[in-house]
This record gives C-alpha cells, structure tokens and sequence, in this order.
C-alpha cells in the first residue's frame, strides 16, 4: 500500500480534537495527581501507541512519579487484534512493592491489558491500574474496565494521537475516524 501526501483525505470525521483532548487529559491528570500523591508510582507507558498521550498526561501529573515503557504487540498490520501479546521490551524497573499506573491509547479487546495486569502484579506490584485515552467497550473480548478513562468511543477504527493504521497516523494531532476504503484495500 502507498500513502497519499495528504492524511486528512483517509479521515472520515475527527471524533476528537486537540483542544478536546488536552483539556480532558488536564482534568484526569488532576485527579490522578490527588491519588498517587505521597506515592511514587512507576508510570508505564506501553509503546508505542500511548506516546503522545503520555506525554500529555504525565505533564499533569503533579507529583513525583517514575517513568518507564514496555513494548508490546498483539496486532499485525491489520485492525482486528491477534489474541496473542508479544513483550518486544519489558521495563528496567523492578516493580515488587510499588504502585504501578499503565498507560495506554486504547483498551479494545482487552487482552492487552489483561495480560499486563496480571504480569505486573505476579511480579509483586502493591497495585497495578490502567488509565486510557480512549476505551472502546463494543470490542471487548475480555471482562476488563479502564481505572480511568479519558473518553468512551463507538466501534470503528480510529487513528492520530498515537494511534496507527499499519504505522501510519500517529503523528496526527486529534483522534480521526480513518475511511474503511483505507484498510479495505
Ligand atoms: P486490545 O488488546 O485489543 O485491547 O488492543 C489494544 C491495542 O490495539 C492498542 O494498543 C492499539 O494498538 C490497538 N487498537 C485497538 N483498537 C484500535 C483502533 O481503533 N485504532 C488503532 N489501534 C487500535
Ligand atoms: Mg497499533
């Protein structure tokens, strides 16, 4: 497949925009502030989806905290999830007694962030929870709610902020209903 010069013609709609997700992300940064003040938690950031995400809401975050990221993959190139999570690259911290927060672009399926969660805490976090920009409850595969969300979105696939079709479109500033004819050809 080729790529046109222009990402907006493969957008059907911007679901979200920049101002929208910023001032969201501001709002649940605050909160998240409140509830790991005191407790230096290891931020993880899942690569490399959750980029421009994390970016933005560990900004808000006012309080200290650790950072580290975890590659993982459980999709091909295509837009249905494979079932099967890869660790490409697992943290450099050792996370036995520390709270850990993950951050992630989009809890669909669930298996993902299943698997983590329970990895994470066979490795003996005191607590592991999981905050997502979006979650898409119409593609759960797997009983699994989001400690915190930024937004609840509709089935479809969507890109920018993060979030790709085959690599391509995180470098988009909003979240964008990408055209079926793209990932149908
Ligand atoms: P899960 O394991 O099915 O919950 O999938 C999580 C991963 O699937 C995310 O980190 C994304 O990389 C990918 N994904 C799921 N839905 C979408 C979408 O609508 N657009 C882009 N990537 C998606
Ligand atoms: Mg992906």
């Amino acid at each position: 497949m080729s790529y046109t010069t222009d990402m907006m013609q493969d957008i059907e709609r911007v679901l979200l925009t920049e101002e929208e997700l910023q001032s969201r992300i501001r709002e649940v940064g605050k909160t998240l502030t409140e509830e790991y003040r005191g407790k230096d938690p290891v931020v993880v950031g899942i690569l490399k989806g959750a980029i421009p995400f994390y970016a933005a809401m560990t900004a808000q975050i006012a309080t200290p905290i650790e950072e580290d990221f975890m590659v993982v993959s459980s999709y091909g190139s295509g837009t249905t999830t494979s079932g099967n999570v890869k660790i490409r690259k697992d943290l450099d911290t050792d996370v036995s007694g520390r709270h850990v927060l993950i951050l992630e672009d989009i809890l669909d399926s669930g298996v993902t962030l299943h698997t983590l969660t329970r990895m994470l805490k066979g490795r003996g976090a005191l607590s592991v929870k999981i905050c997502t920009l979006l979650d898409k409850p119409s593609g759960r595969r797997i009983e699994i709610a989001p400690d915190y969300s930024c937004f609840t979105i509709p089935g479809g696939f969507v890109v920018g902020f993060g979030l790709d079709y085959d690599e391509h479109y995180r470098n988009l500033p909003f979240i964008g209903i990408l055209k079926p004819e793209v990932y149908a050809t």
